[in-house]
């Protein structure tokens, strides 16, 4: 097994990020916005709740959050992703900043949310520690990551076409595994490690409706960081097949794919 080195992992996520983020909202945001309002409720944002946003991307938490009348801020350590959700929302507050070391006073906010960050994080404890450091007692925590391949089936197949056709041991920077918060338990191992308390674990139904069965590998090839550099990484024979056969396993779906989301809530306790 390889071991993780964070700073280059880190390195490489944010130059990935800096590259696609004008391409991100075509690609995934028809996804991953279907559980901001779960995540939203999770975290009880009501308002005047002072809410941070980790990982914001293009804005839409925030923006949700804003317009639940809480007063809402989003950081991302992509000035590009800034920049996208700058534009997309202006006169909300955007800021370039870092999951694992927030530059925020100690007990801030009323709760802190991650809508798909966690899981591109070198040290994803470390921002569970800092969502605890910088919220106040009685705040809570919501975040959401991707379910299983299994049942999160635009990484199914796409993981599937790869192991079957290609390789998945390609030299890229490793990092944490993609889907080490899918399992309910280890979420709550590390939230309770935090100093968090009453941790849950749901899941979000949400469905991908794609524009064609290519959309898939068009959207993870052009659209993503480490999933792009995994099949960019496939030598150039092998990626038509792993294509053709990515455009076959949506095809079976009739290019609707299941996508939900597991959400993990808990407390900051007084
Ligand atoms: C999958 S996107 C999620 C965007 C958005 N939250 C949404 O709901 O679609 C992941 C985001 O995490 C950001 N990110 C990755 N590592 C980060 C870090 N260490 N600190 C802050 N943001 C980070 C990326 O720049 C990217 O915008």
């Amino acid at each position: 097994m390889s071991t993780i080195d964070p700073a280059a992992f880190r390195r490489f996520e944010h130059e990935g990020w800096q590259e696609i983020a004008s391409r991100y909202h075509s690609g995934f945001a028809a996804v991953t916005t279907q559980s901001v309002s779960a995540l939203l409720d999770a975290a009880q944002v009501r308002p005047g709740l002072r809410v941070l946003d980790v990982a914001c991307g293009p804005g839409y938490v925030t923006a949700a959050a804003a317009s639940r009348g809480a007063h809402a801020v989003g950081i991302d350590f992509s000035s590009e992703m800034i920049e996208e959700a700058r534009g997309r929302y202006p006169g909300l507050e955007f800021r370039e900043g870092d999951a694992e070391k927030l530059s925020f006073g100690d007990s801030e906010f009323g709760a802190v949310v991650s809508n798909f960050g966690m899981l591109h994080l070198g040290r994803p404890e470390i921002a569970i520690q800092e969502a605890h450091r910088v919220l106040r007692p009685g705040g809570r925590i919501a975040f959401t990551v991707w379910d299983t391949p299994d049942k999160a089936l635009g990484f199914g197949i796409m993981i599937s076409a790869i192991q079957r056709l290609g390789d998945l041991n390609v030299p890229i920077p490793p990092g944490p595994p993609f889907f080490r918060f899918s399992d309910p338990e280890e979420c709550k191992r590390v939230l309770v490690a935090a100093g968090f308390g009453g941790p849950a674990v749901t899941h979000v139904p949400q469905v991908w409706q794609l524009e064609s069965a290519d959309a898939l590998f068009d959207v993870m090839y052009h659209g993503s960081v480490r999933n792009a550099a995994l099949l960019r990484a496939q030598k150039p024979e092998v990626l038509d097949k792993i294509r053709a056969e990515i455009r076959a396993g949506v095809d079976q779906h009739r290019n609707e794919l299941p996508m939900p989301a597991v959400l993990a809530t808990a407390q900051k306790e007084n």
